[in-house]
């Protein structure tokens, strides 16, 4: 090996992790990918699906509720005996056309506990145990690029507006301590949720995904989920030690939404 290379393989032996919304999708990889480099990893959605890592363990709940997101919190607990790595990639883009005059309180109220509730839940109910770890990390993935989302996703980008506000906040409180907390922000990233998404915004705008896709400016490609889940392992990793409290766009430099 020379001595500029680095071996990765059990970077993680002997972390406990929680990965939100961990059965599929930029979720899914994540946990796979620190299953692979040695990790203990409890993943949670409200159930399992054909992409849920087998060697994690599944804990089922829905983390929309208080109680829900208490349950999960206290049984990854009692899972993995303490914490030391917290990924919430939990969240849902529900498409309102044509504008947000389509989006129901009801509907801003779901997408508030999904995308930014949850989080707040989740962390809440396990952050004892990540002020215990000797190095507690948190990354949240957020949405949005360089513009808010507007129009049919303006009830989706204001809650993660307040997840990126809320993040950045949390990091400044638990710098002393040690408790890193990034956020992540994808682009336009093949997984089930996103192409849900997708579909519907292409078909409402009348061009196909290779015409959405031409819009991304790094080779007018989507982003895969595992290249997510590498910045993110590297977020949470000791390699990562003096950075907290920022966005990292992982986008291809894509950031407008144009409906
Ligand atoms: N893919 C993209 O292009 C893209 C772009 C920007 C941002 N993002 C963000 O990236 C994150 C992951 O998205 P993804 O594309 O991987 O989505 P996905 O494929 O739909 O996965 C979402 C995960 O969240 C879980 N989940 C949904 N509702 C839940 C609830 N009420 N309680 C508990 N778990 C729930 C899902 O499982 P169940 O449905 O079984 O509960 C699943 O595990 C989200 O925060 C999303 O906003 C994605």
């Amino acid at each position: 090996m020379s001595a500029f290379s680095l071996d990765l393989s059990k970077e993680f032996a002997g972390q406990r992790v929680l990965v939100t919304g961990g059965s599929r999708g930029i979720g899914a990889s994540v946990a796979q990918r620190l299953i692979d480099a040695g990790a203990k990893v409890v993943v949670t959605a409200r159930q399992p699906h054909a992409q849920t890592p087998k060697d994690a363990i599944f804990i089922a709940g829905d983390t929309r509720t208080k109680e829900g997101a208490d349950a999960v919190g206290k049984a990854a607990l009692q899972a993995l005996g303490g914490l030391d790595i917290l990924v919430n990639s939990v969240g849902a883009a529900r498409v309102h056309l044509p504008n947000s005059e389509a989006i129901s309180d009801d509907e801003w109220l779901d997408s508030i506990n999904i995308n930014f509730m949850a989080t707040v839940r989740v962390t809440s109910a396990v952050l004892g145990a990540l002020k215990e770890s000797k190095a507690g990390a948190i990354v949240n993935v957020s949405a949005g690029g360089n513009a808010p989302f507007g129009g049919p996703l303006l009830h989706y980008g204001a809650a993660k507006a307040a997840l990126n506000n809320y993040s950045q906040g949390l990091a400044k409180e638990l710098a002393p301590i040690g408790v890193r907390v990034n956020i992540v922000t994808p682009g336009p990233i093949i997984t089930p949720g996103g192409d849900e998404v997708r579909k519907t915004i292409t078909s409402a705008m009348g061009i196909t995904d290779e015409q959405f896709f031409a819009t991304v400016p790094l080779k007018g490609r989507a982003g895969q989920p595992e290249e997510l889940a590498e910045i993110i392992a590297f977020l949470v990793s000791p390699r990562a030690a003096y950075i907290t409290g920022h966005n990292h766009f992982v986008t291809g430099g894509w950031g407008e939404l144009s409906l």
